[in-house]
């Protein structure tokens, strides 16, 4: 497995490669980037992952500098499973206009609307962040084939929404949600938790699975069962941001004759903030 910095370098490594699948993370991996590697390595012949913590996504009171940056790790996790190129560059390999102090990148995709919903609500500029380093990954990377977990659903759609409106010739594969036995979903962000807390955290998926089953059960009332979830979960002591039923086709909020819907969540316990989704038919 080769380490690369430089895009120069990778772009070289990568010049007689026409079946690339590429798995961009910000590292510090679990099983669910595990998961979404395989996959990768089942739909191309050389499978690329990128490990960078992307400024431009974090707002000014995010974790950004206390994100988990585990690379020596991560290197031996990806070389286990056989990827074949992990790509690290640092903030000013990705962005030109990187001055050591702060980050002017000058020129940004603008998101669709949906950016400005669910978690767009209290990470504004995020999914411009994503979505500017993304497609500049896709360009230094060009991959056949790019996988990105289920988990951060509305990034998931913006990217596909990405590749639609910029005409990319990359075929978007989505990988599960992978679960700790309580049912919480994997996260870098997990690592924050105490033990006690990180129990606790299952209680996210609980309500969903409870709002699922309900609304499977010919409850169509979404709004009163997504609102006792969430005074349910604040009394418990989450700060919940949102818990909503939505179209899984559109991501606009669920009406009565929808069929594939989901339902998202996003909630803070004690300084982490979670999120999960559950997709599902009715
Ligand atoms: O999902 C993530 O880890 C990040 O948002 C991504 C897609 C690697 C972009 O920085």
């Amino acid at each position: 497995m080769q380490i690369i910095h430089s895009i120069a370098e990778l772009r070289h490594a990568l010049k007689n490669q026409s079946s690339i699948g590429f798995v961009p993370t910000m590292g510090n991996l679990h099983a669910g980037h595990i998961h979404l590697v395989e996959l990768a390595k089942q739909h191309a012949k050389c499978t690329v992952v990128s490990i960078f913590v992307n400024p431009l996504q974090f707002g000014v009171n995010e974790d950004l500098a206390s994100y988990p940056r585990t690379l020596e790790a991560d290197c031996e996790k990806l070389n286990a499973i056989g990827a074949d190129i992990v790509f690290a560059p640092d903030v000013a390999e990705m962005y030109a206009d990187f001055d050591g102090v702060s980050l002017n990148q000058s020129m940004t995709i603008s998101p669709p609307l949906i950016a400005t919903e669910l978690c767009g609500v209290s990470r504004p500029g995020h999914f411009a962040g994503v979505a500017t380093v993304v497609l500049k990954l896709f360009n230094i990377v060009m991959p056949q084939v790019a996988v990105f977990g289920i988990k951060d659903f509305q990034q998931l759609f913006i990217i596909k929404d990405l590749v639609k409106q910029f005409n990319l010739p990359i075929e978007i594969i989505a990988g599960e949600t992978m679960r700790e036995a309580s049912g919480l979903a994997m996260s870098s962000r997990n690592g924050y938790f105490s033990d006690e807390q990180k129990t606790k955290a299952a209680q996210l998926q609980q309500c969903l699975k409870h709002i699922v089953h309900d609304i499977q059960q010919g409850n169509d009332d979404f709004n009163a069962l997504t609102q006792a979830a969430m005074q349910t979960l604040n009394n418990d002591g989450w700060q919940v941001d949102y818990i909503t039923v939505r179209s899984a086709l559109t991501l606009a909020p669920a009406t009565i004759g929808d069929t594939q819907l989901v339902v998202l969540a996003a909630a803070r316990l004690g300084s982490t903030r979670l999120i999960d989704n559950i997709d599902f038919l009715r």
